[in-house]
């Protein structure tokens, strides 16, 4: 390491400028990337990320409660016209125990972590670890925490890109920011997450922009076959059936994340509860089966609702099946319409589940004569849906 910049290295933290300091740092770490030590030059920008994230203040990135912005440590690409970041430096804490999944999965994952936890090895000896990785499957099933929990795992920054800003914000650009992103990271040990990736995709749908979208996909391409394996690139997407069959082919793997079943989401209440609601006592089962359905992210919401009204309500201890029930109605109406089947089927599923028809005229205001004409009807179409099951069976 060049002295001159130990010596104003040392000079900044006495001096207590916390800005001067960090300019210090990313010189520092700058010196060491131009003489290719990008792996000391990666752990000089670590260090201090690591460090300040005990006393940064809560930065404006949507992980920002799971990550520290390194962001103004590394001179990060921004677009020529608007001057805005391209990217988010961020440096995940979150970890894969965070998130729910299949067992499958987490193994698949494992390996992923494994083989770049090693990726220099293999790399020295001439084997690609698994170093392009696509995430698919509906929202807020935790393809983004996934992606992140990697990151944490391995202990590397992430360069958060979401492509659907990118592309809209400046398409005629895109092609040139596409290729300063790529050029960022290409010499730094990091993630490179490309999230929202059906964006470019979707766009295609769009007659107008059509020929400058091609140009866009040609670039991402060209720049993704370029991307020396050092660099490991996750992307995700809501969508991936619109996924040119051409990007395809250039990820190693994709992992499909669906909606938890019953024992990711037992997970997934159990972590919120220990969290959050610790004096409470609530019966898990029921949370069990009136999340069935929902994505991981509905259910934290869900959670979120139960908290805030047992905080509001002054509950005491005890949370009754009532209590969720009442909040689950509120929060279902929202994004289901009263007078639809699904509506009827849900209150169908609550009284199944031990919610007295008594309590559901309280909390819904339908008249249990009503509640129960419906409930019959449903009742006999489950009865047919068995016996057609027992038939084809
Ligand atoms: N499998 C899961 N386990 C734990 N939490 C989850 C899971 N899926 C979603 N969540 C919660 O929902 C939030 C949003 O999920 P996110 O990763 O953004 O979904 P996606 O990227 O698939 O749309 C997460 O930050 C987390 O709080
Ligand atoms: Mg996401």
């Amino acid at each position: 390491m060049k002295s001159a910049l130990i010596i104003k290295l040392i000079e900044a933290h006495c001096s207590s400028s916390e800005e001067t300091f960090k300019k210090a740092v990313q010189d520092l770490a700058t010196d060491e990337e131009r003489k290719g030590n990008v792996g000391l030059s990666s752990s000089l920008v670590n260090a201090y990320a690591t460090e300040k994230k005990t006393t940064a203040s809560v930065t404006s990135s949507p992980l920002s409660e799971i990550s520290f912005s390194a962001q103004g440590i590394l001179p990060t690409p921004k677009d020529k016209d608007s001057a805005l970041e391209l990217l988010e430096l961020l440096q995940p804490k979150v970890r894969l125990d965070d998130v729910a999944l299949p067992e499958k999965t987490k193994e698949a994952l494992l390996q992923i972590i494994e083989e770049q936890r090693k990726s220099n090895d293999l790399l020295s000896k001439g084997i690609t670890p698994t170093n392009r990785v696509l995430f698919c499957g509906p929202p807020g099933c935790g393809k983004t925490l996934t992606a992140n929990a990697i990151a944490g795992e391995i202990d590397i920054p992430v360069a958060y890109v979401r492509l659907d800003g990118l592309v809209s914000s400046y398409l005629g650009q895109t092609g040139t920011n596409i290729r300063k992103i790529f050029e960022f990271v290409k010499n730094k040990r990091m993630m490179l997450f490309l999230d929202e990736f059906d964006a470019i995709a979707k766009k295609r749908d769009d007659a107008h922009e059509l020929g400058e979208l091609k140009r866009v996909v040609t670039t991402l391409l060209q720049n993704m076959d370029a991307m020396p394996g050092n660099v490991f690139l996750v992307a995700a997407t809501n969508h991936h059936h619109l996924l040119d069959p051409a990007i395809w082919r250039r990820f190693n793997t994709s992992i499909l994340l669906e909606l938890p079943n019953s024992s990711q989401r037992d997970e997934i209440i159990n972590r919120f509860l220990a969290a959050t609601l610790t004096e409470y006592k609530v019966d898990i089962k029921t949370l069990i089966t009136l999340t069935e359905g929902m994505s991981g992210s509905q259910v934290c919401n869900f959670l979120q609702t139960l908290a805030k009204y047992c905080f509001m309500q002054n509950k005491n201890q005890s949370i009754t099946k009532e209590d969720v029930a009442n909040v689950w109605i509120k929060q279902s109406t929202l994004f289901i319409n009263e007078d639809s089947d699904a509506y009827t089927r849900a209150l169908y599923k609550l009284n199944k589940s031990g919610i007295s028809m008594r309590a559901l005229e309280e909390i819904t205001g339908i008249s249990r004569s009503t509640l129960s004409y419906r409930f019959n009807k449903e009742e006999k179409s489950d009865e047919q849906e068995s016996e057609k099951s027992s038939l084809d069976s």
